[in-house]
């Protein structure tokens, strides 16, 4: 591991992005898959917290797990870590033989994993104290601890805090000692469930350097957080989670290339009166049925949410599938439906999407989760 990578000339505080370490350029072909998640289904009495999830992770790859407060990331890497069983479905990682194994039966085949989850909780013990506690743990050979210790603390700019007791550090230095014990062993895959929470700017920030610094490595790792925007940056993809299902999971690019090419804008000279905007949107949701994205595969057919006013600005927004044909029905279809009492006065394509917006939107336009809650 360089030494250098965690000065601070790698981070540009005045963009609040990573500056100097590039992201790896990574083949498309080839991919070889180290972690699945088939179907995987968590639930506590009748809620489902985690519902029928499938996600591919490949070596090297750097996947976010995004959503808000209660969507099930935190629940998701504790099967993952198995410190709770699913009710259904199930986990394979790659095992030492090159194979997807499942991760019910003996996992000692298996490939190392690391863990941040939730809050570190630390004793009244030194830096150097815990720390060798985790690496004799999980095994890590005695000889090679002190050298290992060291090399991390230094590279987290802890090295002058070892002998100090963990309790009167701050924050974002328990946050650093957390992340330095899922590291500490060197496992091939590395998950972390909201490593920024806490942080000012510049911690959070140093997270993200962190994590390039072990894709450079070419760890495998899994990051769940609800700040899309802080993690979005250091990710290969991005699995939107909502009521604990997968809304969506891709690229980023591809994720507002997406949104990008499907949204309509479409402003009206006067505001529709607040009695008429329920009859009015039901009936353009009906005319537009066949022209409109249910938005990206994932929601069911009856999901009435094609389209969308707001009455801030008198306009709506639709979702449909893209083509120039629907476009130019959709228009008609406007036309029509505000002739007599009112005029459009734009109709057009986003030039830009936000990341953040995607997010929030479909949050907004997901169902709730099954059994309550
Ligand atoms: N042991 C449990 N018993 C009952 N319900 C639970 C249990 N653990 C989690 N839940 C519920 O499952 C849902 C998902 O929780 P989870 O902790 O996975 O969310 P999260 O996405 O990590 O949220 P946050 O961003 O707040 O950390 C929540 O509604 C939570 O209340
Ligand atoms: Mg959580």
């Amino acid at each position: 591991m360089s030494k250098t990578t965690m000065e601070s000339d790698k981070l540009d505080m005045k963009t609040d992005k990573i500056s100097s370490i590039e992201p790896i350029e990574k083949p498309e072909t080839g991919l070889k898959t180290v972690m699945r998640l088939e179907n995987l289904t968590k639930k506590f009495g009748n809620f489902v917290a985690v519902n029928n999830i499938n996600i591919e992770v490949h070596e090297g790859e750097t996947i976010g797990l995004i959503g808000p407060n209660g969507a099930g990331k935190t629940t998701t890497i504790k099967l993952i870590a198995k410190l709770i069983r699913p009710t259904s479905g199930e986990i394979l990682v790659l095992n030492k033989a090159g194979k997807l194994q499942s991760l019910n039966g003996d996992d000692k085949d298996l490939v190392k994993f690391g863990f941040l989850i939730d809050q570190p909780f630390f004793y009244d013990m030194t830096a150097y104290q815990i720390l060798r506690y985790f690496a004799r743990s999980q095994n890590y050979p005695k000889k090679k601890i002190n050298a290992r210790l060291d090399e991390l603390l230094k590279l987290f700019k802890l090295a002058d805090w070892k002998h100090q007791k963990v309790k009167t550090f701050s924050k974002g230095m328990r946050q650093k000692m957390g992340i330095i014990q899922s590291i500490l062993v060197d496992p091939q895959i590395i998950i972390l469930d909201e490593p920024q929470t806490g942080l000012d700017p510049k911690a959070r920030l140093e997270i993200r350097v962190t994590i390039r610094e072990l894709q450079h490595q070419g760890k495998t790792i899994f990051v769940a957080s609800h700040m899309l925007h802080e993690i979005s940056e250091v990710c290969d993809k991005i699995a939107l989670i909502n009521n604990g299902r997968i809304i969506a999971f891709d690229t980023i690019e591809n994720l507002e290339k997406n949104l990008k090419e499907k949204e309509l804008n479409c402003q009206l000279l006067y505001p529709i009166p607040t009695s008429d905007i329920e009859g009015t949107i039901n009936r353009l949701n009906d005319k537009l049925i066949q022209y409109v994205n249910h938005f990206m595969e994932v929601s069911t057919a009856d999901h009435n949410h094609g389209v969308k006013y707001n009455p801030e600005n008198q306009t709506f927004k639709i979702y449909y599938d893209g083509k120039k044909e629907s476009r130019g029905e959709i228009l008609e279809i406007f036309i029509a439906e505000f002739k007599s009492n009112n005029k459009i006065i734009s109709f057009s394509q986003p030039k830009t999407s936000k990341l953040e917006q995607i997010y929030l939107e479909m949050i907004q336009m997901d169902e709730p989760r099954d059994g309550g809650g």
